[in-house]
């Protein structure tokens, strides 16, 4: 397990482990997991089957020895053999109780450390609802690698040396909005103030690429100011900071307001002094051709089921491409943080462009000991299954979906009588915890690789699997806690006594592997649907058993102690998706 910090089915691993190791056989079918029936054992050890296959034995046999063994460890409370040969084991509630109350999470660092990609919106148009996946999932990523004790560096990776940038150059030429950036004799300084705004960019840019894609002439003038900004061009290298700066302070803003946070500021121009030290280099190893005036390195395999491109390096007009900036930003990294892992948060549909330059860092041996990984994610789409648009069909911003998500929390926590007797500025304030929380719980709880409908009706539900379902249940434990407090009990450490009390404490003692679980997939769905779960089996406890009215005291405070267990786990998770609580609701 990957996780620095293990839960209790790693623990009985161990043991199992031990048990076939005295056996004489392998350790590793010792593993043990929670149990696929629950209703007969709360966890199961299958190694008996496949260790009887390699020792050509009885699969009970060699269960029956095991079990043996195992029966002589207080841990268990029922050792049992089922079936051909499989152990199912319940631990028992003393040893629950035990380790329950020691549950911490503080991670302890595993020494080794990843580079996430994600963001990676455009300079000068706006972030698109594929920008809001990779933020999301991204930003989930890093929390979760955090937690699991690495050492993590994220990274915003802008857009921003592409041929749009030409584009918006050649349009803003061509209006005559700022004559001084196009005047070769000029020498400088530029100007400090930019001469366009953000909201200019969002206007400009739409009609320049319309202007290219109408007229080739417009086009060719574009490529040609992109090579020339590429190389250096003093007016366009102005203009493109301006583009730059005005652009950043909207994504700043834009990613505060999603609760995103990156280490790193980078974009594809910032790594522009490394492109040709780099292209000396792959040329040096002698990994590059020329074909049609083009810079190339073919990357092509044997076994290859599809056609694979050679990666271009240098157009022939000289400019860079997309594959060249992310190369150089390997060497930038491997350079500045030496990684052992880059994770390249991404939608799946540039998975080729992805496969092209890991294929030529490998080659060319330019990625250090990092492994070079693409994280892919599917599209949110609209009721009609494409890629979800506004209703007047355009890209929807960001903060136009939050404040459709926010309205919409806002109307269901009327609905239902949510956070009544709150003033209005913070119920807005929920309202806004809440609708954010639902499109990321929304976003977060579907594999990534998934494409899933926009449905605002369902992601701001108060039931069901929600981020607001598990948003107000973390309040209402909130809530129960402030009253104990208010009416003076204490708390002390949970006991297990009851099957619900058992169940719950059983799902906070897998949280380490659902963490584990989690990063080994790259799969925050996994603490999704172990967060639904935790809150689901706090709710039959809480259903079934008086806590403040409780008249034994002892057994109070170890069910609010248990009820403090919960509430810790479950704001841990809801803080890794990137969900905050309100304080109440
Ligand atoms: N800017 C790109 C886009 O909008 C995403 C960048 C992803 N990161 C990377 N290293 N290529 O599609």
């Amino acid at each position: 397990m990957s996780g620095s910090v293990s839960g209790l089915a790693s623990e009985l691993s161990a043991i199992a482990r031990q048990a076939f190791a005295a056996e004489g056989l392998s350790e590793s079918f010792g593993q043990v997991q929670a149990s696929d029936r629950p209703d007969l054992a709360q966890f199961q050890c299958n190694g008996a089957l496949a260790a009887a296959k390699s020792a050509k034995a009885n699969p009970r046999a060699i269960a029956q020895k095991v079990a043996d063994r195992l029966k002589a460890n207080p841990i268990f409370a029922k050792v049992e053999i089922a079936g051909p040969g499989f152990i199912n084991l319940d631990v028992a509630d003393a040893a629950l109780t035990e380790r329950a109350a020691a549950s911490g999470f503080d991670p302890k660092p595993n020494g080794k450390s990843v580079v996430i990609d994600f963001g990676g919106a455009n300079v000068a148009k706006p972030m698109h609802v594929g920008h809001l996946r990779s933020s999301v999932i991204g930003d989930c990523l890093q929390r979760l690698f955090r937690a699991n004790g690495w050492h993590v560096v994220s990274d915003v990776h802008l857009g921003d040396w592409g041929l749009q940038m030409g584009q918006l150059i050649s349009e803003i030429g061509h209006r005559g909005i700022a004559p001084l950036y196009f005047d070769a004799d000029f020498k400088g300084p530029y100007p400090e103030q930019s001469p366009v705004t953000m909201e200019d960019l969002e206007e400009i840019y739409p009609a320049a690429s319309a202007a290219c894609k109408a007229d080739p002439a417009r086009l060719e003038e574009a490529r040609k100011a992109t090579a020339d900004l590429q190389a250096g061009r003093p007016g366009y290298r102005a203009l493109w900071e301006h583009f730059f700066a005005v652009s950043k302070f909207g994504l700043e803003r834009e990613w505060g307001s999603l609760g995103v946070h990156f280490d790193l500021w980078k974009g594809e121009a910032s790594v522009e002094p490394l492109i040709a030290p780099m292209i000396a280099d792959l040329k040096a190893r002698g990994v590059t051709e020329v074909s049609e005036g083009a810079l190339v390195v073919p990357v092509a395999q044997e076994g290859d089921k599809k056609e694979m491109p050679p990666l271009i390096l240098i157009k022939s007009d000289g400019a860079v491409l997309y594959g060249t900036t992310d190369l150089a930003t390997i060497v930038d990294r491997v350079k500045e943080q030496d990684p052992d892992l880059i994770l390249y948060v991404v939608d799946q549909r540039q998975h080729l462009h992805f496969e092209q330059v890991f294929r030529v860092a490998r080659k060319a041996r330019i990625n250090g000991k990092a492994e070079l990984e693409h994280a892919g994610f599917g599209t949110m789409n609209g009721t009609d299954g494409k890629p979800f648009k506004t209703r007047a069909g355009g890209v929807m911003k960001l903060h136009d979906l939050i404040a459709t998500m926010t309205a919409e929390a806002a109307k269901r926590m009327d609905e239902q009588g949510i956070a009544k007797d709150t003033g209005a500025e913070e119920r807005a304030g929920i309202a806004r915890k809440v609708g954010l929380g639902a499109l990321k719980f929304a976003d977060l709880s579907n594999f990534r690789l998934t494409d899933y409908i926009f449905d605002l009706e369902r992601f701001t539900r108060f039931e069901g699997k929600t981020g607001p379902y598990l948003q107000y249940a973390a309040v209402r434990i909130q809530s129960i806690l402030r009253r104990a407090g208010d009416e003076g009990h204490a708390s002390a450490p949970p006991v297990v006594r009851s099957a619900e009390e058992r169940a719950l404490v059983l799902q906070l003692l897998a949280l380490p592997e659902a963490m584990a679980a989690a990063e080994n997939n790259r799969a925050p769905n996994v603490l999704c649907e172990y967060a639904f779960e935790l809150a689901q089996k706090f709710s039959r406890f809480y259903s079934e058993h008086h806590i403040l009215s409780e008249s034994d005291e002892a057994v109070r405070a170890s069910r609010i102690g248990l009820c403090e267990t919960t509430l810790a786990a479950l704001t841990k998770v809801l803080d890794i998706l990137g969900i905050e609580v309100p304080e109440r609701m």
